[in-house]
């Protein structure tokens, strides 16, 4: 048997039993090259629809197609051998039916060879989270902030900075883990909300911009490598990648300008 074939994929189940132990390291991927990068240190690779944002300069992950998240999500399987490959199913796949959510989402499985779905709802997409896992896909959740909704939320707003909001955000990650969902995203949750959340409900709560008591974090690798312009204040800048691209393509130009042959050397002289 090659090295290749005996590296196992870390499934969905292996995550659901990290709950309250190892913290859960994920990050967001859409392409090949950074899957392969990104997942030499990541559980969790999710090829979250805020490619639409991040690589199609799309105001919002609204406009974003099932047919681009299966495009994204064949790039990363192909780049990755051992992460749990996530994909969100995005605006209007699985919204209006559980029957609509299972067909869309096996095609999604069936398309890239994926390892779970991820879909944005607390109590109202109960219903369709049982009826995925019954059926064999398995589901992230994804509660507070989501994003899909921004056109009713009115904009990116953090969640639950009143307590009166607690409540509903409670019911909502407590209905997805009674669903059958495996783990389930917090996103921008007033921090103490998020850790009374992660204490309660007994699957994995993975933070972005929630807390630190999560069992996991999630970040979107372009925003914290620093390559997109505007970033979420809870995003601590790991790296300056703009800058870098800046200058080598900065030293690039000159070189092509000066008529400097823009390669170490004259790879392809004559011989004779
Ligand atoms: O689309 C995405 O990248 C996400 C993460 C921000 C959780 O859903």
């Amino acid at each position: 048997m090659s090295s290749q074939a005996q590296i196992k994929r870390l499934t969905a189940r292996d995550i659901r039993s990290r709950k309250g132990a190892e913290p859960i390291v994920s990050l967001t991927a859409y392409t090949a090259p950074m899957a392969a990068l990104a997942e030499r240190h990541c559980d969790v690779l999710l090829v979250g629809d805020s490619l639409g944002m991040v690589v199609h300069g799309l105001d919002s992950t609204v406009p974003v197609t099932l047919e681009m998240m299966i495009l994204h999500g064949q790039a990363v399987m192909r780049g990755s051998r051992r992460a749990l490959v996530v994909i969100d199913m995005p605006f209007g796949s699985y919204e209006e039916s559980p029957e609509q959510a299972f067909r869309n989402g096996a095609r999604i499985m069936q398309e890239t060879g994926c390892g779970a779905l991820k879909l944005e709802g607390g109590q109202r997409m109960a219903s369709t989270i049982r009826f995925m896992v019954d059926r064999g896909i398995p589901v992230m959740a994804h509660v507070g902030l989501t994003p899909q909704a921004v056109n009713v939320l009115g904009g990116f707003k953090a969640q639950g900075r009143s307590r009166a909001e607690w409540p509903a955000i409670i019911a909502d990650a407590e209905a997805v883990t009674e669903a059958g969902a495996f783990a389930v995203v917090l996103e921008a949750v007033a921090e103490p909300l998020a850790a009374e959340i992660t204490a309660k409900v007994a699957i994995p709560a993975i933070g972005i911009g929630a807390s630190a008591a999560c069992d996991g974090q999630v970040l979107v690798l372009d925003d914290m490598l620093g390559l997109t312009g505007r970033v979420p204040k809870f995003v601590k800048l790991f790296g300056n990648l703009a800058e870098e691209v800046d200058r080598a393509v900065a030293e690039y130009a000159a070189d092509v300008r000066a008529r400097r042959f823009p390669g170490p050397e004259q790879v392809y002289a004559v011989r004779d």
